[in-house]
């Protein structure tokens, strides 16, 4: 069975195809669609839902969002919605590296370090119809990045009841206790 999935994100839908076996994820891309809606929504939820919609306005069939990020307390919850363009501007997108350093720098020295990945998934049926899942994964933030496994802010995260950060993690470890493999978990039982 498919899933259209509203990312272009290859490391969220192999994630997502990891805990969904059953289905065969299809992004955007996978089918020649340009998809790049305007995700100016004020919470991980809003965002999800614009790129749900947006998605299920094309291909008429249901349809997964997943808006997710990292909030770190010490900053008000920053980066929060803006985890992917951290820093970045129109002109120049920093890479993942520079914003997992910029992270650390504003980081530094502060000893207030929990932090937490969200992931808001959205399931978008028919118009109008659709299920919110929203997860969490808490953990405080490294003082540097560890590890290789994982994507994204996953170097920066330590699990302290694990004594590893999510990026030492196996593909299965992190899908047992992630924000994302939360929020799927649920969501497949609302599948079946
Ligand atoms: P989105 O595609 O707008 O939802 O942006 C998600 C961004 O949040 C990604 O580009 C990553 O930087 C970060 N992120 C989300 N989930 C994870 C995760 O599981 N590990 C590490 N970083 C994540």
């Amino acid at each position: 069975m498919k899933i259209y999935l509203a990312s272009s994100n290859i490391h969220k839908k192999k994630e997502i195809s990891e805990i969904l076996p059953e289905y065969t994820v299809l992004c955007p891309g996978d089918m020649n669609i340009e998809f790049n809606p305007e995700e100016n929504g004020s919470s991980f939820t809003e965002n999800a839902l614009i790129k749900a919609k947006a998605l299920w306005e094309i291909v008429n069939e249901p349809v997964l969002a997943d808006d997710s990020g990292i909030c770190v307390d010490a900053l008000n919850g920053e980066p929060g919605i803006y985890s992917s363009r951290y820093g970045s501007t129109p002109a120049h997108k920093l890479s993942q590296e520079e914003q997992n350093c910029l992270l650390l720098e504003k980081m530094k020295g502060n000893p207030h370090r929990n932090c937490r990945f969200v992931c808001a998934m959205v399931l978008y049926l028919e118009k109008d119809r659709y299920y919110v899942i929203q997860e969490t994964l808490e953990g405080t933030l490294a003082e540097k990045p560890i590890g290789k496994g994982g994507f994204g802010y996953d170097p920066l995260v330590f699990l302290p009841d694990l004594n590893k950060t999510v990026a030492q993690l196996t593909e299965e470890e992190k899908n047992n206790i992630s924000h994302r493999g939360k929020a799927l978990k649920i969501l497949k039982k609302l599948l079946a």
